[in-house]
């Protein structure tokens, strides 16, 4: 998500107004991937590099995690969609863990629908806390102490639960990944669109889905390869 800065300096607004009109597109991002049959949606909300802008930028960003978690979960819970998160969030300010700590335990027992706020997240934070749990595991005995292959690291993962990713979208005309699920994209496909974070909508949603479902996806194999037998 990203362009929300940008939307408010172009109306000569304070950039938090751009995060809020940000949290409009958000609820109806939740709702139009429910209505295409999305069953995970994963929101880059805050970066652990993005800790680093100013304070109260910070702050107000924190206040609108807070704002959205207290006016979402109903309907969250009305509309069956479990939420998760990735990312260090046992770092974030108490005021935001305890309404999310509330939306994750409301929202847990739904299985067809999945909202993943990644949260104070990185890929390489992401990489070096699974390498710590991985190694503790060693310790403990849980794991043997051979290299382990790609499917037991994955198991330590924030994501050990979650799909890979088929689509990431960008917003607002950046062509970069900036630390965004990096071994999870490994055979992701991207669209980037240069419509602004605020302006995004379920429609652009679906037009990137469709211009998703006309590519062939070949995981490193031939065009052949991945034509049905007999096709
Ligand atoms: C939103 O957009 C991303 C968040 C960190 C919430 P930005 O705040 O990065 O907007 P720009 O890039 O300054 O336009
Ligand atoms: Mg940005």
């Amino acid at each position: 998500m990203d362009g929300n800065g940008r939307w408010a300096k172009q109306r000569g607004l304070p950039r938090l107004e751009g995060h809020r009109r940000g949290v409009e597109t958000v609820r109806e991002i939740i709702d139009g991937a429910r209505e295409l049959g999305i069953r995970y949606l994963t929101l880059y909300a805050f970066s652990v590099e993005n800790n680093r802008r100013p304070q109260d930028e910070v702050g107000g960003l924190m206040s609108l995690l807070e704002y959205f978690l207290d006016r979402e979960t109903a309907t969250l819970v009305k509309n069956q969609v479990r939420l998760l998160t990735i990312g260090r969030t046992q770092e974030l300010p108490d005021f935001v863990r305890r309404p999310l700590e509330r939306a994750i335990q409301a929202t847990a027992h739904f299985t067809e629908h999945t909202l993943i706020l990644a949260l104070n997240y990185g890929a390489r934070t992401e990489l070096l806390d699974a390498v710590a749990a991985y190694s503790r595991a060693v310790a403990a005995g849980a794991e043997p102490a051979a290299a382990p292959s790609w499917e037991t690291l994955n198991r330590y993962l924030y994501t050990a639960a979650i799909p890979d990713p088929d689509l990431v979208i960008r917003t607002s005309g950046e062509m970069r990944v900036s630390n965004f699920l990096l071994l999870q994209s490994a055979y992701a496909e991207y669209v980037f669109t240069p419509t602004l974070w605020p302006d995004f909508t379920k429609e652009a949603l679906a037009v990137a889905v469709a211009d998703y479902a006309r590519r062939e996806r070949r995981f490193g194999l031939t065009s052949e390869q991945m034509k049905p037998s007999g096709a």
